[in-house]
């Protein structure tokens, strides 16, 4: 019954709203099970971690769950108002999500573009997570970020970097970026690929 109305309101965000609200539907993400579990497996233990791209806060509450004591989590989104009145609604369902999960005390919401509040990211990450811009310059941006401010042994996982057997029709330029730039940086190793989402570790 939940996911029938999750699946049957993907699309519409403010009828989600409603229903989540009420407890009939859950937070949606197109992040499927298994990269969920490798976001929780390797960021297992961090201390600083970064999200870009936190939708209504599926990832960022698994990810911030198994933080290392103390740990924090940089939540990066615009949740860009719909219009002058309204507020995104998933932004409220994301702040209720977070709140159920019981995981708000180690999450840091930065509201707004990568590119706008880069400077108030901390510079020294164990883990990451990015799922923001799929576009050629917005995974630009975002590599250039996260890449620089990793620590060495730190792990970044980068949604939406390869084509999905079977998924032909999925290839955002995010996938040709992390295949001619990413994938050739010498300061990381690619450790694992679980669907989309491309694994790898700072080398140096
Ligand atoms: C695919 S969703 C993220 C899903 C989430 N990581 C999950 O698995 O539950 C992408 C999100 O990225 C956000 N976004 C788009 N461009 C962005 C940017 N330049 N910086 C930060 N967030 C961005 C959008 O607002 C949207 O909420």
């Amino acid at each position: 019954m939940r996911r029938s109305l999750e699946k049957l309101f993907f699309c519409r965000p403010r009828i989600l709203n409603l229903l989540h609200w009420a407890n009939l539907a859950n937070a949606t993400s197109q992040t499927i099970p298994a990269e969920l579990e490798a976001l929780e497996r390797y960021a297992a233990g961090a201390g600083q971690a970064l999200e870009i791209g936190t939708y209504q806060g599926v990832s960022a509450a698994i990810i911030a769950r198994v933080l290392g004591p103390g740990g924090l989590l940089h939540c990066v989104d615009p949740w860009q108002e719909t219009s002058e009145r309204q507020n995104n609604p998933c932004w409220a369902i994301c702040q209720r999500h977070l709140r159920r999960s019981g995981v708000k005390n180690r999450i840091r919401i930065l509201r707004g573009y990568s590119r706008e509040v880069a400077n108030q990211v901390p510079d020294r990450l164990d883990f990451a997570f990015i799922d923001g811009d799929h576009s050629w310059e917005g995974i630009k941006t975002d590599w250039t970020i996260v890449s620089e401010k990793m620590l060495p042994g730190g792990v970044v996982c980068l949604h939406d970097s390869f084509t999905p057997t079977g998924e032909d029709w999925r290839r955002p330029d995010s996938c040709a970026y992390f295949e001619k730039v990413i994938q050739n940086d010498p300061r990381f190793c690619l450790v694992e690929v679980v669907h989309s989402l491309a694994v790898l570790r700072k080398i140096k």
